[in-house]
């Protein structure tokens, strides 16, 4: 028999099919005149459908009517027109089997509301809810537009190391990567450690950003992108920050800053098309339960619609210094930003997305283009209502010897960086590129307030359950 997905057994097209819905139960209701209600839903779609199962089944009193949120069925008939309010369509079930039971003593989706904290230590059950299976489809949804969006102008896709033997940086707390046995080492009081029995005989972290690796395919392939894992070991436990997140860097030969620019706002354009176009039921739930405005898709229609502001450093901090606002860090130039002054900027005076440019040297990593100021590199960010930033990059520095000399005011080991030195040897080229923190991309789109909340398994400090 044929399997009918949720979804499409919701639309008025399938109304006189016979076909099998699969799914879990959300509710089920006993009508007075000898027959259930039960709604399932199976993850295809946010809306449920009704199965009406009549007293005639062969396992209606034994089965049917212990039916309770949790429990897993099949059922077969015929998909129907509905009188029910808020559904077009529902099943006549000529039979149903009952494939697992979920005690309702024990099962912990009740139908109650949980706080977004509690569904955190169930996080293996709770992509049953509305809200997680809304999260778990919209994500998806962003993921299928970054793809396409770079496929469809002739980026390739790289996959960059997630191990990596230097700090891609020169900044950010990494992940140690080794087989050596801690316990050993720590019973054994070892002081100096020696690599040479590690398994890459030299010290390794987990990536922190796919961004040098991906600057060499760049130089020899024009587009790429790299889109997988990064890991940060820092400690900030805020709602916008994991351990291990997923980053979409694009890596493109002969571009300048503006350039960056343009494509990290069309890029972040099509994104929240796509997620208004192809996910219209679930953004409609984030709308109505989720935003505390109800805002949500009005915001994003209007962001679709709107040129981002472009504003240098300099210039913001000019705006903050003489914005009477109480913060408090308090901004003079040469300072890294804060959150609350780039939520400032975006939410408060120009109520848009703002891409600030051209940032103190002081605070930037030695990759990126130095301006002739001698002050300030080409860095970007993208800041956004709501999140603050959701993307960071620039245009890298390509001459050889400016490279060397920020490398060294740095202190950072020139040999290390051999391979990433000969692309400023070898044919050099300008480029550009910059990283989207998924996850904040997604808490943009769906309002959520705690990156935690948008991705299966959060990992942050002291919590790596599941
Ligand atoms: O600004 P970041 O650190 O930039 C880079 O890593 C560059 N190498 C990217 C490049 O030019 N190719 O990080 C990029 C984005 C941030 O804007 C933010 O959206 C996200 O990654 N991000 C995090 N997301 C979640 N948790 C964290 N701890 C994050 N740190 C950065
Ligand atoms: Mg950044």
């Amino acid at each position: 028999m044929e399997k009918i997905s949720v979804k499409n057994a919701r639309d008025e097209s399938s109304i006189g099919k016979t076909g099998k819905l699969q799914g879990w139960v959300r509710t089920r209701r006993d009508s007075k005149a000898g027959f259930s209600f039960i709604e399932i839903n199976d993850g295809s779609s946010q809306g449920n459908i009704q199965i009406i199962a009549p007293a005639d089944l062969e396992n209606y009193e034994s089965e049917i009517k212990r039916l309770t949120a949790g429990c897993s069925i099949s059922a077969e008939g015929e998909i129907k027109e509905s009188g029910g309010r808020g559904q077009k369509t529902e099943m006549q079930a000529a039979q149903i089997s009952v494939h697992g039971w979920a005690d309702p003593d024990e099962y912990p989706l009740q139908k109650k509301r949980h706080s977004m904290e509690k569904l955190r230590e169930w996080a293996h059950l709770r992509p049953r809810t509305n809200t997680f299976g809304a999260v778990a489809r919209v994500r998806n949804c962003i993921c299928n537009s970054i793809h396409q969006f770079y496929q469809e102008q002739g980026f390739l896709y790289i996959n960059t190391p997630i191990i990596t033997a230097s700090d891609c940086e020169g900044a950010g707390e990494m992940f140690q990567v080794t087989t050596m046995k801690m316990d050993q080492i720590a019973k054994q009081q070892i002081e100096n450690l020696n690599y040479k029995f590690d398994f890459f005989d030299k010290p390794a972290y987990l990536t922190v950003s796919g961004q040098l690796a991906a600057e060499t395919y760049a130089c020899a392939l024009g587009k790429v992108y790299t889109f997988g894992p990064t890991f940060r070991a820092e400690n900030s436990n805020t709602s916008r920050h994991l351990a291990e997140f997923w980053m979409v860097e694009p890596e493109v030969a002969f571009n300048d800053l503006d350039d960056n620019m343009d494509l990290a706002e069309s890029f972040l354009k099509r994104i929240f098309t796509d997620a208004l176009e192809k996910c219209g039921q679930d953004m409609e739930f984030f709308n109505e339960r989720i935003d505390q405005e109800k805002t949500l898709i009005k915001r994003l229609e209007a962001i679709i619609n709107t040129e981002f502001v472009r504003l240098p450093y300099t210039e913001a901090v000019e705006i903050l210094e003489s914005s009477g606002q109480k913060f408090d860090f308090p901004v003079k130039w040469g300072i890294d930003l804060q959150s609350e002054h780039e939520r400032f900027l975006t939410e408060k005076h120009f109520e848009k997305p703002v891409i600030l440019f051209d940032y103190p040297n002081t605070i930037k990593p030695f990759y990126m283009y130095c301006n002739d100021d001698d002050k300030t590199v080409r860095a970007m960010d993208v800041l956004v209502p709501g999140v603050g930033e959701i993307i960071g990059g620039s245009q890298r520095e390509h001459r050889l010897d400016v490279l060397e000399s920020r490398m060294k005011a740095q202190d950072l080991d020139i040999e290390e960086y051999w391979w990433y030195a000969d692309l400023r040897r070898y044919g050099t080229v300008p480029h550009a590129g910059f990283g989207l923190g998924l996850e904040r991309a997604v808490q943009f789109v769906t309002s959520i307030g705690n990156i935690r909340d948008v991705i299966p398994f959060p990992r942050t400090p002291g919590n790596a359950e599941f």
